[in-house]
């Protein structure tokens, strides 16, 4: 068969190790051809394709960010988006299946092609861990771990100067990143967007652990709304396709802080560094087993969904399944349980 490939949405740790397994897999099991679309959608719309032999994926398990690039469009945006062009590039590519590697808003754009009768079947990815149908995605322990690893530096300069400590980290809509990234380094409080705390209680947190003589470590997810708020904060903007560019909370919790308790606050916005460089070792292997998986997917022709990861087997989901449920947001009782670590 002749596979074609495409990564699309935010990058992720581990998008070339995908890559990678799908073509040693397909090339050495079923003699396969593989050739990558260029920018997600877009070089599936406009037919901007390169091939993948594979000499090309030699060692790319242990690199970051995607060699076949990465864009937010849409797959029936523009004048060339849409099933019947789409069908088209493919034809004339004699391009059989296509796999999309990406978050929600990637496999939405392939279930509703899926569904139109293309030869469409998906890999989740998202360092957020937000989608249904898998226990995780890979990426996500990476930005979790580096995240950590910041923590750890935040925790030593803190108690230094008895500073309180806060860290934003991603998480658009869910606080995955955030709760194991605090759990993991310790912290005394963790806001996420699940749960509306109001400032006044994260204030308290911190003075109780500043009155134990430690230095208070605040951790903060980008889509954290303060209760007393109706939206999330951003003062940056907003995209093409009118999602808020986030980042600002961790300075306004700062600042909160300090006001209410008088301790000396300081913020540290992680942003994209917890999206480079190299996937841990669990990523890689995850990654690699999900570009292996989703070319026997292929072989068997099941469009329409995608692989996933429950418990340690990778197993196949509908793209139905998987998107409409919502997205998996932290449970009550995995918040529960976390706060019994915050203030003393
Ligand atoms: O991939 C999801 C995510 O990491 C979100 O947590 C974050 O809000 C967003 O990507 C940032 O996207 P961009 O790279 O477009 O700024």
């Amino acid at each position: 068969m002749k596979i074609g490939l495409l990564t699309s949405g935010g990058d992720c740790p581990g998008l070339n190790a995908v890559i990678r397994g799908a073509v040693l897999n397909g090339v050495k099991t079923y003699d396969d051809e593989f050739v990558g679309f260029r920018d997600g959608w877009r070089g599936l719309v406009e037919d901007d394709i390169m091939d993948l032999p594979r000499t090309k994926v030699r060692g790319l398990a242990r690199t970051g960010g995607t060699i076949l690039g990465t864009s937010r469009t849409n797959p029936y945006d523009g004048p060339h988006g849409g099933p019947e062009n789409i069908s088209i590039v493919l034809e004339k590519n004699q391009i059989d299946a296509v796999v999309a590697i990406g978050g929600e808003g990637t496999l939405a754009g392939a279930r509703r092609l899926a569904d139109a009768g293309l030869p469409v079947v998906g890999v989740p990815k998202t360092i957020d861990n937000d989608l249904n149908g898998t226990d995780y995605t890979f990426g996500f322990d990476t930005a979790v771990q580096i995240a950590t690893d910041a923590m750890d530096r935040l925790r030593t300069t803190g108690e230094s100067h008895h500073r309180c400590m806060v860290a934003e980290v991603m998480g658009r809509h869910v606080g995955w990143i955030a709760l194991h990234s605090g759990m993991a380094a310790g912290a005394h409080a963790v806001l996420i967007p699940e749960q509306q705390v109001p400032m006044t209680q994260v204030a308290e947190w911190a003075k109780e652990v500043h009155d134990r003589g430690r230095s208070p470590l605040v951790v903060v997810a980008e889509g954290f709304i303060p209760e007393g708020f109706d939206e999330v904060m951003h003062d940056k903007g907003v995209e093409k396709d009118g999602r808020p560019r986030l980042g600002g909370i961790g300075e306004y919790v700062t600042r909160e802080i300090e006001k209410l308790t008088g301790i000396e606050t300081r913020n540290t916005t992680l942003g994209h560094i917890q999206r480079g460089g190299s996937p841990t070792s669990f990523d890689r292997v995850l990654a690699t087993r999900f570009g292996m998986n989703v070319v026997d997917l292929v072989h068997d022709k099941e469009w329409g969904k995608m692989v996933a990861l429950h418990g340690t087997d990778v197993v196949r989901v509908g793209f139905h399944e998987a998107l409409d449920s919502g997205l998996k947001e932290v449970p009550q009782d995995r918040w529960e349980e976390a706060k019994t670590l915050f203030g003393r």
